[in-house]
C-alpha cells in the first residue's frame, strides 16, 4: 500500500465514525463541515483543545518581558519571553477574579506581570509575587503557589512558538517528524519580520486555509501569474499528502524563484528569458511583497547584461547569482536541492507557507472567540532572512480589517484569493449543494487535512 493510500484508508476509517452529514466520502466533503455550528462545536470540543498550534513567531517577542496573546475560541494564552532562551505561556486569566492579564502584544515592565484590576503580581515564569491585602485570602489560599499562573505546554520549532492546551498532549516530535527536515532545509527558522497583517475574514478557518493548499486555482484566480496558460502551469506541480495531515506541492524548483519552467525557457533567447523572468518577479513583488522583494528585482534586472554560462537558462543562472549575493551578505538561504523540494507546504493544522530563497509568505487561520463557523481570524506573514549584522525591524502587527478582498488598499495576489474565499463561504450555505468535490491530485492536500482532523473528532 502506498503512503497516500494508507493515509486515505486511515482517514476514511476516522471519518466513518462521524454522523453521515459530516462524514468525508471518497473525494467529497460535506458543506456542513464549513457552515454548520454543530460541526464547529465538535472541533471546539475535540480538536482545538488537543492539537498543537502555532501561537506566534518567536521574533514577535524578542526581549525579556515581551508578550503576545494568542486566542483560540474562548481560550486566551499569553506567551512571554523570560530571557534569551526561555519563553513561557500561561492561560491569560487572573486567579483572583478572572481579569485577562494582557491583550494584544506589548512588554511587561520590570519583569513583572501585573493584573490591571487589583494589582496582583507574578514574575515572568508565572509565580505569584504579590497579593494586595494577602491576609484576607488565608482561608482560600494556603500559599502564594495556589495563585500561580496556569502554564500550557509549549514547544519551539523553526522560529515558531507552539502551544497545546491539553493536560497530556500528543507528541510534538511525532507531529513534525514528517516535515522537520524539509522545513529546516528552507531555513524558515532563521527568517524574521518583514510584515504581518491580521484580519477577521468572513469564512470558515478551513476555507481560508485551503485556498493556499493547491495551485489548481492559480490560472483562474491569479491570471497575471500564469502568462503561459493554465494547463501547462498546473502540470508543473506535484502534490504530496503526508502523514499527520501535512502536505506539500512543488514544481521541482521551476518556480523556486520566478514561475518559469526550464523547458519553456530553453525555447527562448536570453533576452526574452530575462524579460520573462523579470515580468514574473515583478508580479510577485508588487502582488504581495513577500516572496520577492525589491532587491531581488534589482538582481533580476542585472541578468540582461550578464553572460549566461553555456547550457544554463537565465532563470537557473539567476538563482546562482542570487545565492552568491546572499552568501556575500551572510544571509541564511536554503540549499538549491532543499528549496526545490518545497514550493508550498501545509503544516497541520493551520499554517501554510511558500518559501523562496531567504524569504517566505505564510498564512494562518483559526476560529474566532465566539466560534462562528462563517468567520475566522486570518494572519498573513512575510518573513525573510537579513544580512549579517542588520537588525530586523521591530515586529508590528497591522490590522487589515475590510481591506483583504480590495486590491486598491491591499496587495493584488491575496485580494484575489480573499474575494473567492468569502464567496465560497456563502456558497457553503446553499440549499442545493450539500457536498464539495475535490480533484484527485491537485486538491489531495485538502482531503488529507480533513482526514487528520477527523482522527481528532472521533474522540
Ligand atoms: S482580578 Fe486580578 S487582581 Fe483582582
Ligand atoms: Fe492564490
Amino acid at each position: 500500500m502506498t503512503v497516500a493510500t494508507a493515509l486515505h484508508e486511515e482517514g476514511r476509517r476516522a471519518s466513518a465514525r462521524l454522523p453521515h452529514e459530516w462524514a468525508v466520502q471518497g473525494n467529497s466533503l460535506p458543506t456542513a463541515r464549513y457552515a454548520d455550528r454543530g460541526f464547529a462545536q465538535l472541533e471546539a470540543e475535540l480538536f482545538w483543545p488537543r492539537v498543537w498550534q502555532m501561537a506566534c513567531r518567536l521574533d514577535q517577542i524578542r526581549n525579556s518581558g515581551d508578550y503576545t496573546v494568542y486566542e483560540i475560541l474562548n481560550h486566551s494564552v499569553v506567551v512571554v519571553r523570560v530571557d534569551e532562551v526561555t519563553v513561557r505561556a500561561f492561560h491569560n486569566v487572573c486567579p483572583h477574579r478572572a481579569t485577562q492579564l494582557a491583550m494584544g502584544s506589548g512588554r511587561f515592565q520590570l519583569e513583572s506581570i501585573v493584573c490591571p484590576f487589583h494589582g496582583w503580581k507574578w514574575n515572568l515564569t508565572g509565580q505569584n509575587t504579590f497579593v494586595a491585602s494577602e491576609e484576607e485570602f488565608k482561608t482560600t489560599c494556603a500559599s502564594r503557589g495556589d495563585v500561580d499562573l496556569k502554564a500550557v505546554h509549549t514547544r519551539v520549532w523553526a522560529g515558531f512558538f507552539y502551544i497545546n492546551l491539553a493536560e497530556n498532549p500528543p507528541s510534538f516530535d511525532d507531529l513534525v517528524a514528517p516535515i522537520a527536515a524539509l522545513v529546516d532545509g528552507v531555513k524558515l527558522g532563521e527568517m524574521r519580520f518583514h510584515y504581518h497583517y491580521q484580519a477577521r475574514v468572513n469564512a470558515n478557518w478551513k476555507v481560508a486555509q485551503e485556498a493556499f493548499m493547491e495551485a489548481y486555482h492559480v490560472p483562474q484566480t491569479h491570471p497575471q501569474l500564469v502568462p503561459g496558460g493554465g494547463a501547462a502551469f498546473t502540470a508543473l506541480y506535484s502534490y504530496e499528502a503526508m502523514p499527520k495531515g501535512h502536505g506539500l506541492f512543488h514544481s521541482g524548483g521551476a518556480n523556486a524563484v520566478g514561475r518559469l519552467s526550464a523547458e519553456a525557457l530553453r525555447e527562448m533567447s536570453h533576452e526574452q528569458q530575462s524579460e520573462a523572468l523579470l515580468r514574473g518577479l515583478i508580479t510577485l513583488q508588487t502582488g504581495q511583497d513577500a516572496q520577492i522583494h525589491l532587491e531581488e528585482l534589482e538582481i533580476a534586472r542585472s541578468m540582461r547584461h550578464r553572460p549566461i554560462p553555456e547550457g544554463m537558462t537565465v532563470g537557473q543562472y539567476f538563482q546562482i547569482v542570487l545565492r552568491e549575493y546572499y552568501a556575500h551578505q551572510g544571509r541564511a538561504v536554503g540549499e538549491a536541492a532543499d528549496m526545490a523540494k518545497v514550493g508550498d507546504m501545509h503544516i497541520f493544522p493551520h499554517v501554510t507557507f511558500l518559501p523562496t530563497y531567504g524569504n517566505a509568505v505564510m498564512y494562518r487561520s483559526r476560529p474566532t472567540p465566539d466560534n462562528d463557523p462563517d468567520w475566522c481570524i486570518f494572519d498573513m506573514y512575510a518573513i525573510r532572512s537579513y544580512p549579517e549584522g542588520v537588525t530586523p525591524p521591530k515586529w508590528e502587527t497591522t490590522l487589515a480589517e475590510g481591506a483583504l478582498d480590495n486590491a486598491k488598499s491591499w496587495f493584488l495576489i491575496p485580494s484575489q484569493d480573499f474575494s473567492s474565499i468569502v464567496r465560497q463561504q456563502r456558497g457553503m450555505h446553499s440549499t442545493v449543494l450539500d457536498r464539495v468535490i475535490l480533484a484527485d491530485r491537485q486538491e489531495s492536500l485538502i482531503l488529507n487535512m480533513h482526514h487528520e482532523l477527523d482522527s481528532y473528532l472521533r474522540g
